[in-house]
């Protein structure tokens, strides 16, 4: 069938928007399935640069389609601000850019009572993005959420709007963090933008079928990754949505019988931005080293991204989670210069091992990882683009965190540009691609 789930292993930014980007030549069509413009998906194309974040990242390869699904929450202005960036840049969006009828709309208000659960004494702040991400998906959950087919009918949509945004002005004002909306403006701006969104909107759960139907295929983009899904990972320092392989599904409405196989995008360390648990948290000098060698700064919101050794329990966690068929393993130029490079091997907790992953935060912090140290190759592996060519003990370690996961490693990344890419031969990769 050729459809398969390309989604983050870790805390996001594994290098997904890279991969994504790579493989897409191979699909007819990419589609989105969760998030919004929370995600930062960085894509380099000789000395160009993009980062997309609501759009996927196919939308750069001429001729592929890309879907918006119904699973994500779309903020219409910041679409069209990446739509004017790309076509800035050359890159043509009308035509082939599809966005789902059901997938929710984004407004000011969620900013604006995002600095609740982030800013009130008593609440748990989580870091987030501050894109409104979380209480526009409370609002779908909470079943009056504004969807892109109520934007569109412009009776239906005011009488949304109004509704709605009257219970939010409502709770601003008894909890202080008001900002003074200009809520009559904002519908104006988006009614005007429905009319820009119109051509693009379709039942793409029907299209991605029918698609399917006539032999085409498609991959799914994750953004985030598991560790930030809302119900597998590090609850409550999650994003709001089902970042997940389940995600593909209830996002796209593609069903899972039409899903060929599942991949894994991990770095070959880990990283983590915002708040929350994170076990084998480099805290001494190596932190720095990674981010730096790393570049680890948020795409989005430019935070420096908090750094460690690569998690085999929590990958193992990951992969049962999403049925890896496959891992992409990136970054691994970051790790040249070090001697010797830990890896975390197993858990401990009050003397006792532990399997599986703990389900509280506090349990979660309180983890010992237990490390084993793998030689460094301490040689460049940037650029390199075939196995062979890669020095035996950068080898040892890709088949060490292969030994550890219990998932083969079919592809590993050396650098940010396309051609920085190796394809294992005769892997599980190969053959899940079209
Ligand atoms: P995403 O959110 O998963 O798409 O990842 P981000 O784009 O937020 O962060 C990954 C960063 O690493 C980006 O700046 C990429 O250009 C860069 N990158 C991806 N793969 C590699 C690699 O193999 N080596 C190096 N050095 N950088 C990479
Ligand atoms: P990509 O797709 C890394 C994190 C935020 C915060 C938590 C909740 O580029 O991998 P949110 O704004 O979503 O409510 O924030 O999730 N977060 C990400 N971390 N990569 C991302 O996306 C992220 N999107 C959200 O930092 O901890
Ligand atoms: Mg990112």
């Amino acid at each position: 069938m050729g459809n398969v789930i390309i989604l983050g292993s870790q805390w996001g930014d594994e290098g997904k928007g890279k991969i994504v980007d790579v493989f897409a030549e191979r699909f007819d069509i990419v589609a989105r399935y969760q998030g919004g413009h929370n995600a930062g998906h960085t894509v380099f194309i000789g000395d160009r640069k993009f980062v997309l974040k609501l759009i996927p990242s196919g939308i750069l390869r001429p001729g592929k389609l890309a879907v918006i699904g119904n699973g994500l929450v779309l903020d219409p202005v910041a679409l069209f601000a990446e739509i004017d960036m790309l076509e800035s840049a050359g890159v043509s969006v009308a035509g082939s850019l599809f966005i789902s009828n059901r997938a929710h709309v984004l407004f000011p208000a969620h900013r604006m009572m995002e600095r609740m659960s982030e800013g009130r004494p008593g609440r748990i702040s989580i870091g987030t993005t501050a894109r409104g991400i979380g209480p526009c998906y409370e609002d779908k959950a909470g079943r009056r959420g504004i969807r892109v087919a109520d934007l569109l009918n412009r009776e239906v949509f005011r009488a949304q709007y109004d509704s709605v945004m009257e219970e939010k002005v409502a709770i601003a004002k008894a909890f202080d963090i008001y900002d003074g909306l200009d809520l009559a403006a904002i519908r104006d701006q988006y009614e005007a933008l429905a009319e820009r969104i119109r051509p693009m909107v379709c039942d793409t759960a029907l299209m991605l079928n029918q698609a399917i139907a006539a032999g085409k295929t498609v991959m799914f983009e994750g953004a985030q990754g598991t560790m930030l899904d809302l119900d597998h990972g590090t609850y409550p320092f999650v994003t709001s949505s089902s970042a997940s392989a389940g995600g593909a599904c209830t996002g796209t409405g593609v069903a899972p019988t039409r899903i060929s196989g599942v991949i894994g995008v991990s770095k070959a360390y880990i990283t983590r931005v915002g708040g929350g648990p994170f076990p084998t948290e480099a805290m001494d000098g190596m932190g720095d080293a990674i981010r730096k060698r790393g570049n680890e700064f948020g795409a989005v919101t430019g935070r420096p991204r908090r750094c460690g050794w690569f998690d085999a329990p929590l990958m193992r966690y990951t992969a049962a989670i999403n049925g890896f068929d496959s891992l992409v393993v990136t970054k691994l130029d970051v790790l040249d210069e070090f001697e010797q490079i830990p890896v975390c091997v197993g858990y401990r907790s009050g003397g006792a091992d532990v399997t599986g992953m703990p389900s509280t935060v506090a349990e979660i912090a309180s983890l010992e990882p237990v490390y084993e140290s793998v030689p460094g190759w301490q040689t460049s592996t940037f650029g390199i683009a075939s196995y062979d060519a890669l020095p035996a003990k950068a080898k040892d370690y890709i088949a060490f965190l292969e030994h550890q996961t219990g998932v083969e490693a079919g592809c590993i990344s050396t650098g940010p540009e396309r051609n920085q890419t190796i394809v294992r031969k005769g892997s599980r990769f190969e053959r899940l691609l079209p």
